[in-house]
Formats: C-alpha cells, structure tokens, sequence
C-alpha cells in the first residue's frame, strides 16, 4: 500500500506540472461517458497509467478515461479505479480540479475497497488519504507533508446541491430548499473534488448529486468517483447514500456504472435518507 500511496504522489507532482503547462485544447476523441476528452485529461490518466506500471502491487486499473480495465502485474492485490482530471472543464476558467482513487482488493467493487485519496490542485495542492483513518497532506517543497487528521462533524453549514435544477423531483427541491431555510449555505463549483473537500475541511454539511428526469442514474460513476468519495467520508465519521442504501453496499454494472449519490455529516444524511424513503 505504501508503493501504491508514492505512486498516487508521484502522479500528483507530475499532474501539477501538466496543469501548469500544457495546453488545454480539445482532443477529437470522446471518453466512455460520450464526453470530449481534453488533451490534458489524456496526458494525466497517461501519467497515472504510468506510474502504477511501476508498482507490482497494483493488478489492473480502470480509468474514467479508458473504455476497458487494464491489467498491470498479473500476481498484484490492488485494482485501482481513478479519474485522473475531474472537472476538467473547469480548467480553463482556472477553477479547482482533482484525481480521485479508489483503492480496490482483489477485483472492483464498493466492499472490497481498502483506501481512497484524492488530490485537489488548487491555489494549493493538496491531498487526501483514507484508509484507517483519514489524512490531509499539503504540496510544499515537491514534497507532500503530513498535515492532520479530519473528520467530520454530527452536522454542518454548507450545501452543495448538484444536477440541473429543472430536472429535479419536487421531494428533492423540497428538501433542498428545507436546508437553506434552516440556515445553509451555498458551496458549488462544479468540481466534485473542491466541493467536496470544502464540506470534509469544513467540517460538515451536504454534496448531492441526484437522480433526475432526464439521468435517473444520476451522473457520478460509482468506481472512479462515488466509492472512493464515500470511502472518505464514511471513515471521516459521516456517510454516503443513494437515497435508500449505503453506497459502500452498492454493486456495479460495468465500470462506467454510474449512480445518484449524497455525502455528508450525519444530520444531512439522515434527512436525504428520511425524504428518498418516503418518495422516489
Ligand atoms: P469529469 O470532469 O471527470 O467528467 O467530472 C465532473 C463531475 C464532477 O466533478 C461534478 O460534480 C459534476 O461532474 C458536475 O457536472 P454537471 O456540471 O454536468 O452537473
Ligand atoms: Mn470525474
Ligand atoms: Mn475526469
């Protein structure tokens, strides 16, 4: 686990650079989402690809950028599920973006998960590692220093209510709505990786991304992006919901699966899963 946790460093350091130089143009090619990939989304899972080549440990990945899984070293334990650059889009407009690992035991699959980390490259860059408990580091130096340990409150202050408002049920505008009138307040940019991270640092509230009209499924694919999140947050003392189940009870269907997701303290989440019982 050590080698994998140097390797997810390494990858950041190199992904840095990448965000800093290299041009950010549109590739002519589309991931397995149907989204056009950027040139710079293509360099970072190269990178990342890269790195874990290194490490016998890591068995196979899978990339939110790859149709396919890999297999790296036919005798590793791990199978890593990452997206190298998430809310790419946002680059140009030099908001925050991220990489997210799910770190997986001998095959994909929300119960088999034994650590995630994400990286947030902001004004800063720093890191995020859980598995026993859960660890922030900050980029200083080239190298990643140990900052503290985080958990999260019984109840916060910030709200970051994903998908398109109009394609939301009325229960889940109701309870949107529930929350800002008892006081929250309103974090998003559109960037899973900050707006998450802004709600673990800060100490609680809730990031939801639904299921809609128009994307039952909701948006966020579960191996790349949802488990590893809810990995972090339920280690964090908070906790991540479908609406009905424990995402880390969840199974998946192909490994750009997606699924309608909510991560928060335990007051929040406790009311998304009070609303999605009732209706939905
Ligand atoms: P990616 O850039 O890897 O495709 O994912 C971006 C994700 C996530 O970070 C964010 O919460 C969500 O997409 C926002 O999507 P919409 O703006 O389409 O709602
Ligand atoms: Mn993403
Ligand atoms: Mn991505």
């Amino acid at each position: 686990m050590e080698a994998v946790f140097n390797a997810i460093q390494k990858s950041a350091k190199r992904i840095k650079e990448a965000i800093d130089t290299k041009d950010v143009g549109y590739s002519a090619s589309q991931n397995s989402s149907g989204e056009t990939q950027l040139e710079l989304d293509i360099k970072c899972d190269m990178i990342i690809e890269e790195e874990f080549s290194k490490i016998e440990a890591v068995n196979t990945i899978a990339s939110e950028e790859k149709e396919k899984e890999n297999i790296l070293h036919e005798d590793g334990r791990y199978f890593i599920a990452y997206d190298p650059l998430d809310g790419s889009s946002l680059i140009d407009v030099n908001l925050s973006v991220g990489s997210i690992f799910g770190i997986y035991d001998k095959g994909f699959g929300a119960n088999r998960l034994v650590a995630a980390a994400y990286v947030v490259y902001g004004p800063r860059v720093e890191m995020v590692f859980a598995k026993d408990d859960v660890r922030l580091y900050l980029l200083q130096n080239g190298e990643f220093e140990f900052v503290k340990s985080v958990t999260l409150k019984e109840k916060g202050k910030l709200m970051a209510p994903g998908g398109t408002q109009q394609h939301w049920a009325n229960y889940h505008k109701s309870m949107i709505d529930g929350f800002f009138k008892e006081g929250y307040r309103l974090r998003y940019s559109g960037g899973m990786v900050p707006d998450l991270h802004q709600i673990l640092l800060k100490g609680g509230g809730l990031f939801s991304y639904p299921g809609t009209t128009d994307k039952p499924k909701g948006k966020l694919r579960r191996l790349f992006e949802v488990f590893p999140f809810a990995y972090v947050y339920t280690k964090a003392g908070g906790y991540a919901t479908d609406g009905k189940n424990d995402i880390l009870s969840l199974g998946f269907d192909g490994i750009h699966d997606t699924t309608p997701c909510f991560f928060g303290s335990k007051y929040e989440t406790d009311r998304v899963k009070e609303v999605y019982s009732q209706n939905g």
